[in-house]
């Protein structure tokens, strides 16, 4: 019987996959699990990814450091605390491995493989995956109860929320160890208890987009107004006021009789609608191209992108005094 891990007997983390996703997750327990002293290492296939990642990260931990909410020399010891490697052995003697590679299953499949011969049997193999099914990759491996999903928002270093998804064997000890191992570093995880395609977040959003590309596409509201009636309604209220308390607020025999004559005329399509085919056909593929919904240039999507962590920053401490 091999003997599980608890957050105290995690001391090394692996990450696999140097893109969007791994160097902020590294950073994260670099920089908020200081006191724990985790030796972090980042193992990437690709060479140049690696490099890339060096860059980045250099600009993460300026920004970090432009807060003025650390000390210059913590941050600097946090950042020598990663490594970034090209040779899979690197991970061998990790106590949790998260797996940041690109979401699709079959290949999701070889590394959760290969990190199960690499690894001892009690080492916890998390997948970043945005939606597959953490069952499935487990089955991969012959230690499913060790297997579990950590769905990190982007940048996982800023973002609090994180889904702790649940295979069908996972144990409930593995969970434990996750949940605290994240609340340790400051994020919110939220246990998603069944596994389901898109988990709980990407359904949410998921709905959204549903029924904002269905209401342009019948032409009921133009994209700028459709942008204002999000952001400037239901967008203002949730920073400080929670769902179900939004629905108790109206009164729940008021929504039943909303709901009562809404739900059937809600699209509930079970593709992504025609007119996002022919977008992309013609190439608007949204700020990669420099065209989607809206129009970019380069400079506008840096910038923007820029100011907007530092609004979502500003944004999440306001929002922790309504919780
Ligand atoms: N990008 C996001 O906004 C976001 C948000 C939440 C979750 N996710 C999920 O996180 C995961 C990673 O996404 P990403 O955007 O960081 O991907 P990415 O494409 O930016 O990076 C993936 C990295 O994995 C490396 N890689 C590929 N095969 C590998 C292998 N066999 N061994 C080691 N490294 C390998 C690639 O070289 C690349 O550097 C995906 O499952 C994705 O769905 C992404």
């Amino acid at each position: 019987m091999v003997k599980e891990m608890d957050v105290s007997t995690i001391k090394k983390i692996g990450i696999v996959g140097c893109g969007v996703m791994g160097p902020s997750i590294a950073e994260l327990f670099a920089i908020f699990g200081a006191s724990s002293e985790y030796e972090i290492v980042i193992y990437d296939i690709s060479p140049s990814q690696i490099e890339k990642a060096k860059t980045r990260m250099d600009i993460d931990f300026a920004k970090v450091s432009s807060t003025g909410l650390f000390n210059t020399s913590d941050l600097e010891v946090a950042r020598n605390r990663i490594q970034l490697e090209n040779d899979i052995n690197s991970l061998a003697d990790s106590n949790l491995i998260i797996e940041a590679v690109p979401e699709k299953l079959e290949l999701k499949l070889e590394v959760f493989n290969q990190l199960d011969k690499l690894t001892p049997p009690s080492t916890i193999l998390a997948t970043n995956s945005s939606g597959l099914s953490i069952t499935q990759i487990a089955n991969a491996t012959n230690r499913p109860l060790m297997c579990i999903g950590t769905h990190f928002m982007n940048p996982p270093l800023l973002m609090p929320l994180v889904e702790v998804v649940k295979g069908k064997q996972t144990s409930d000890q593995t969970v434990q160890t996750i949940v605290e191992l994240l609340t340790n570093v400051n994020k919110r995880p939220v246990l998603v208890k069944k596994d389901i395609p898109g988990y709980v977040h990407n359904r949410l959003q998921a709905a959204l987009f549903r029924e904002v590309m269905y209401l342009l596409d019948e032409g009921v509201m133009e994209v700028q107004d459709l942008e204002t009636t999000v952001k400037y309604g239901l967008g203002l209220r949730l920073p400080v006021m929670k769902v179900f308390e939004m629905v108790d607020l109206m009164g729940l025999d008021t929504i039943q009789n909303v709901l009562n004559y809404l739900y059937p005329t809600l699209n509930c399509s079970t593709s992504p609608p025609s007119f996002l085919k022919q977008m992309i056909q013609a190439g608007e593929l949204g700020t990669k191209s420099g065209k989607g919904f809206h129009d970019y240039t380069k400079s506008d999507i840096q910038e923007s992108m820029q100011q907007k962590e530092a609004a979502t920053f500003q944004l999440l401490l306001m929002m922790q005094q309504y919780d």
